[in-house]
Order: C-alpha cells, then sequence, then structure tokens
C-alpha cells in the first residue's frame, strides 16, 4: 500500500505522518528495532492431548461447550475466535471484554476498532487475519485472566495455531505475550524482537494491547514500529 493510500488510517490511528527512516534491523542504532530469534520453551506443554486431534468443527464446538475453569459460569458466550482458518497472521490479544462476551467476536469493541485500523495501515482487512484470545470467555469485571483459566484454554490456542499454521503470531499486550512465550517482562522490553512459539518455527512479535493505546496514544508510533517488524519477520519467514 502506498503512503497515500495508508495515511487515511494512519490517521485514525493517530499517526499524522511517520516515516521508517531506515529499515528494521539488528544493531542498526537507536531507532532500528532487535529481530533476533528467541526461543521459549513449550508454553502448551501440559495441553489436553484430546483436544490436538480436533479439525475447526470440532473444536469451535468443544470451545464453545467449555466448562473447564470457573470463566463459564459468568459469560453469555465463549468466543473461539474469527477470520480466515488459513492466514498468515494470527493476532491473539487477552481475553473478550463485554462487547465480544455480547456479539460472540473478538476484538469488537473500540480496541478492536483500533486493531482494525492497524491491520488496515498495513494493507489487511479483517477478514484476512485470524483474531483469537488467551481465554475465550469473558473474565468478571474484565479482570486478568488468572493463570488456572489461561491454563485451561492453552490446548484450545495450540490447536489453533497448528490448524492455522499462521507465518507471524502478533501477541497484543501484556497477557497475550507472558502467556505465549511463558515470561513475565514488560511489553516494553519484549516488543521489537522476534520470539518463536514453541519451537514450531512459527516467528512471533509483541506489541502494546489496543486498548492501552486508547489510553496512551504517544505508544502509538511504537505500535507502528512493531506491524512494520511483524511483516518484515512474517516476509523473512518463508
Ligand atoms: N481485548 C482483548 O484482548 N480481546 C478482545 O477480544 C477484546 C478486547
Amino acid at each position: 500500500m502506498d503512503q497515500h493510500k495508508r495515511q487515511p488510517y494512519l490517521d485514525a490511528m493517530g499517526i499524522q505522518s511517520w516515516r521508517l527512516r531506515r529499515s528494521p534491523a539488528p544493531g542498526g542504532g537507536a531507532d532500528a528495532v532487535d529481530a533476533t530469534t528467541t526461543t521459549v520453551s513449550d508454553p502448551a506443554a501440559d495441553a489436553d492431548p484430546a483436544i490436538a486431534a480436533l479439525d475447526w468443527p470440532e473444536l469451535e464446538a468443544t470451545v464453545r461447550a467449555c466448562t473447564r475453569c470457573p470463566l463459564h459460569e459468568h459469560r453469555i458466550q465463549a468466543v473461539p475466535g474469527v477470520g480466515d482458518h488459513r492466514a498468515d497472521w494470527l493476532i491473539i490479544g487477552e481475553a473478550p471484554g463485554a462487547d465480544e462476551d455480547k456479539q460472540g467476536e473478538p476484538f469488537v469493541g473500540r480496541a478492536g476498532k483500533l486493531l482494525d485500523q492497524m491491520l488496515l495501515a498495513i494493507g489487511l482487512q479483517r477478514e484476512q487475519v485470524y483474531i483469537t484470545n488467551i481465554v475465550k470467555c469473558r473474565p468478571p469485571g474484565n479482570r486478568d485472566p488468572k493463570p488456572d483459566e489461561a491454563g485451561a484454554c492453552r490446548g484450545y490456542l495450540k490447536r489453533q495455531i497448528e490448524l492455522i499454521q499462521p507465518k507471524i503470531i502478533l501477541a497484543v499486550g501484556r497477557v497475550a505475550a507472558h502467556n505465549l512465550l511463558n515470561t513475565d517482562e514488560r511489553v516494553g522490553a519484549l516488543r521489537g524482537k522476534r520470539f518463536e512459539y514453541a519451537d514450531t518455527g512459527v516467528p512471533v512479535v509483541i506489541s502494546y494491547h489496543p486498548a492501552y493505546l486508547l489510553r496512551s496514544p504517544a505508544q502509538k508510533r511504537k505500535a507502528w514500529q512493531d506491524l512494520l517488524l511483524a511483516r518484515q519477520v512474517m516476509n523473512a519467514s518463508h
């Protein structure tokens, strides 16, 4: 997409006229991103083997009927994910919020609208990617998912990743980053790097959560850099 067409989406993200001064490259100076690869131990090692055999229809039905953790008691519905089942891009957030719980689709509220704008800025329609969350049911009061709740959902996400075989995973926000990479580092320290999901060869790039960007618009430039890094990593991965 040329700069002219991209600008309206950058404007919507709050980025007035941003230019990449140089290509992101390891060791390229203060603005350059560190694109070194870090492989982490398998965060899905304890996943239920029964889930590993499921294809899309059974997987989605199993998620919708899931009672593996207490989050099912408060939900209107589970939110498995949305988008292209063979997408190059897999976007992973934290958990459904109130809007998502009502509509059964991830990232449909204000944060979702910003995510859509961010994707459009790199030429991606929402329908071209797959979007899901670490946990598939809304935590009450939008609190963070607890470790055992994320653990109960881990096998579903692992199976989604196996089925999609994405070329890039973009994990947005602390909860997604910590659960995918099995770390408790700050997002600010994790972004700008290339990770790998559980020895699968699928690259992972970390960025800020769109809800955080709505509260902290000054960070949108960094999120834009993260998108460019994700695209660069994706293009280099095949
Ligand atoms: N925030 C998330 O992390 N996921 C959603 O689906 C919506 C808001």
